[in-house]
């Protein structure tokens, strides 16, 4: 191990000029403009792959953008690790509030990483996290260290939702057979207190309309007399919360589970600063379903947001006008046994039930994902755990993310194997945001937990 942990010391710079390149490449999924850029980008990662010492490299097709796999296998004997991670971005809008070019990457020192950050977009989502493995792969490799077989998957739609990498995953289910998938996508909840993510919450998305008239009309003429589309969505909408902030659509809580007491316990060991919380995101006071924490209410208990909502005129000035039409895009955040596709149902009836008779309603679904959870019992847990508790050299906690990878649940599905969420980033290092950054420190961190992942991978086995 000490020869790995040299070689990657002695190849940072190595290291952060590749990952500088790959950032460098607009691989924005939502966007159809920048497809070219998506092949470009895994062709460079193929490329890098080869290039770090991985072997039967290839960038192949899927009904959307292509997946890069590559492996090495040294002994059929030894445990499969299968690397999972995305090289698609989130577009970088609104582009005026980033301080530097989102493509031109840029170390920065912030508060929370005083020995320097990389700004760039996909930098801690997920390039700079997947490069990681790469990097320690490499290492371990020109160390003739690797203890297990390892195999990559890294896809470009993760941020559209995965929608087909399932039907790849059958396809080449044999290809892709492994013991355990490893995941870095996810946080720590801080460089002092790390924790190891062992959950995932589901995903509901949908958008509705509301229609009133059949043309927008003369608010002068009208306004007093007909249904206003957006004055009855805002209703509806408002009323999706009740004053204890639960969440009223029918049956919703219904196949929530709880979680283990010992798990509660674990969680409830975390420090969380709640003034440092509102600070770091401006704001004088924080709100969420009385009875839990903040902690609890973004992991472990399901959620319902409005994401965006329109209808009427937007343009400059005004327009005296009742519109026609009103629209919100609405995303739920599912917990363990929630199903999306239930759930997505139970908002629909719902959604219908409480429109006035003034009023139709549309409800148009769209990509979903199933919560997902680990076991602190799993070999893959443990490992882990050890893997950090060397390298951070502090405790390492379970906590569940809220945020999900629509593909995990997937995973265990059609793969038959548990994914661990061994993530490196920081909740404060604005994913998905403007300025989205990764810490320096966090990045070779990641590099040197690793190969010890590997290790104690294997001797658990
Ligand atoms: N890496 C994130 C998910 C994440 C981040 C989980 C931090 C836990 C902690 C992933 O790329 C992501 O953004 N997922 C989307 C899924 C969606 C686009 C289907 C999400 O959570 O909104
Ligand atoms: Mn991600
Ligand atoms: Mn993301």
């Amino acid at each position: 191990m000490e020869q790995t942990n040299n070689y990657i010391d002695s190849n940072k710079d190595k290291f952060l000029q590749e990952l500088i390149e790959l950032l460098k490449i607009p691989s924005i999924s939502a966007d159809p403009m920048y497809a070219q850029n998506l092949l470009d980008c895994a062709d460079a990662i193929a490329k890098n792959l080869v290039e770090s010492g991985i072997e039967n490299v290839e960038v192949l097709e899927t009904k959307g953008y292509p997946v890069v796999y590559g492996e090495k296998i040294i002994d059929n004997s030894l445990p499969t690790i299968l690397i999972y991670g995305h090289y698609d971005v989130q577009p970088p809008d609104p582009i005026n509030l980033w301080e530097s070019d989102p493509f031109e990457p840029t170390i920065k020192n912030t508060e929370i990483h005083p020995d320097g950050a990389l700004f760039a977009r996909g930098s801690a989502d997920d390039k700079g996290q997947f490069f990681m493995h790469v990097k320690a792969v490499e290492a371990m490799i020109n160390t003739n260290s690797l203890y297990c077989n390892v195999k990559f998957l890294i896809e470009g739609e993760e941020e559209v939702g995965s929608e087909n990498l399932e039907d790849f995953l059958i396809e080449h289910k044999d290809k892709l057979k492994n013991d355990i998938i490893l995941i870095s996508d996810t946080s720590v909840l801080s460089m002092e207190n790390p924790t190891l993510t062992t959950g995932l919450r589901g995903l509901s998305y949908l958008e509705v309309e509301v229609e009133g008239a059949n043309r927008d009309l003369h608010s002068g003429l009208y306004g007093g007399a007909v249904p206003n589309p957006i004055n009855i969505l805002c209703d509806m909408i408002a009323s999706l919360h009740d004053k204890n902030e639960n969440v009223t659509v029918k049956d919703f809580y219904d196949k929530v589970s709880a979680i283990t007491s010992e798990e509660l316990k674990e969680m409830q060991k975390l420090p969380f600063d709640l003034e440092e919380y509102k600070n770091a995101i401006g704001l004088n006071d924080i709100t969420g379903e009385r009875g839990y924490s903040t902690l609890e209410r973004t992991t472990i208990r399901p959620s319902l947001d409005v994401n965006g909502i329109w209808g009427g005129y937007m343009g400059e000035g005004a327009k005296t006008v009742i519109p026609s039409k009103a629209y919100a895009k609405i995303s739920m955040r599912l917990v363990p046994n929630q199903n999306p596709n239930e759930i997505t149902k139970l908002f629909s009836e719902h959604f219908k039930s409480i429109a006035p008779a003034s009023i139709k309603v549309n409800v148009k679904a769209f990509h979903g994902g199933k919560p997902y959870v680990l076991p602190c019992t799993d070999k893959g847990y443990i490992s882990a755990k050890k893997a950090m508790e060397k390298t951070f050299e502090k405790e390492v906690l379970p906590l569940r993310g809220g945020g999900s990878i629509p593909i995990v649940s997937t995973f265990e599905e059609i793969l038959g194997t548990k994914s661990v969420l061994m993530g490196f980033g920081l909740d404060s290092d604005a994913l998905h945001s403007p300025n989205e950054h990764f810490g320096l420190k966090n990045f070779y961190l990641g590099i040197k937990t690793i190969p010890y992942f590997f290790k104690y991978y294997s001797e658990s086995n």
